[in-house]
């Protein structure tokens, strides 16, 4: 398939990786209706396609993304926003089922930072920069800046960022816990993909469980968050996959997972 805002491909030494590039050189891949369009696409024929275990999100050296396309927005109205429900089809990344591990290196700000936190895990390299500079636009966050960052970061570096605009390297993006890893820029995609295949090297049906069990501890109280998990980790037990991992290690021989 032809895309006009990303490219993808099909990697990892099993062909199990997906890689989605953000692909808008000229306006450092800022978020496009057309972009995220794309990108949605993509998104859904990788999570239903059985051959991938794992999806890649990445852009250039210089940006993964600077934000929502600030020229396109520039005319919005409150009654076009909100008849319109601006902003809503972005979410198509947070639906994902699959793990998606966003590569960022050069800028992540506004809707590109929002963007890399839809996503599983962040990998960075050292000279990514993370920022919600909307406030500067007379605007705030739209897709998680003042959500997701709060409950990554804590609420005082949360609300530094959101109202100041200021930036954060990659260094204190991984000592606040936004992202998991800084890597030399290089060798981010390279990790990135490794990351993929260790992942896919599980059963996809567990690792699909396990995501939404993570992702639970973000929607709902401790306690209810501890049952949800008990009750998954429960359903593991009638999976082949299951049995098979369990009877692989007692057979000390790595395990042969078919997704059942
Ligand atoms: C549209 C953008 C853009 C954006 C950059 N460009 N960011 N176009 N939307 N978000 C375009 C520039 O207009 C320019 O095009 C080209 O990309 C290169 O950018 P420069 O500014 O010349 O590059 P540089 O001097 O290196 O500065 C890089 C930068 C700066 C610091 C990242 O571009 C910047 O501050 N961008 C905006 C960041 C931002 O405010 N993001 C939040 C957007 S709002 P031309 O044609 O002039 O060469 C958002 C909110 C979403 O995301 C939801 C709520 C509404």
């Amino acid at each position: 398939k032809s895309w006009e805002f990303i490219k993808t491909e099909v990697t990892g030494e099993k062909k199990n990786v997906a890689v989605i590039t953000l692909n808008r050189p000229k306006a450092l891949n800022a978020l496009c209706n057309g972009l995220m369009k794309e990108l949605s696409t993509a998104l859904k024929a990788y999570g239903k396609d059985a051959n991938i275990s794992a999806i890649v999100l990445t852009g250039s050296e210089k940006a993964f993304a600077a934000g929502a396309d600030i020229k396109e927005m520039a005319p919005n109205t409150y009654s076009q926003c909100i008849q319109g429900n601006f902003l809503n089809d972005w979410t198509e990344v947070a639906r994902t089922q699959k793990p998606i591990i966003a590569a960022v290196n050069g800028y992540a700000l506004g809707g590109g930072c929002e963007l890399a936190m839809m996503c599983d895990i962040i990998y960075a390299g050292d000279k990514a920069k993370f920022g919600q500079p909307e406030i500067a636009l007379g605007t705030i966050p739209g897709v998680g800046g003042t959500q997701r960052l709060t409950r990554v970061v804590g609420r005082s570096k949360a609300m530094e960022m959101c109202l100041t605009g200021n930036m954060i390297n990659a260094q204190e993006a991984e000592k606040v816990g936004l992202v998991s890893k800084v890597i030399p820029p290089d060798q981010l995609l390279v990790e990135a993909v490794k990351l993929g295949e260790k992942i896919g090297t599980h059963s996809n049906l567990i690792v699909q469980l396990c995501k939404e069990a993570v992702n639970t501890a973000f929607e709902t109280t401790l306690e209810e968050g501890l049952k949800y998990e008990r009750r998954f980790n429960h359903a593991t037990f009638s999976t082949i996959d299951c049995k098979e991992g369990v009877k692989a290690f007692i057979e000390k021989r790595p395990a042969k997972f078919i997704n059942e």
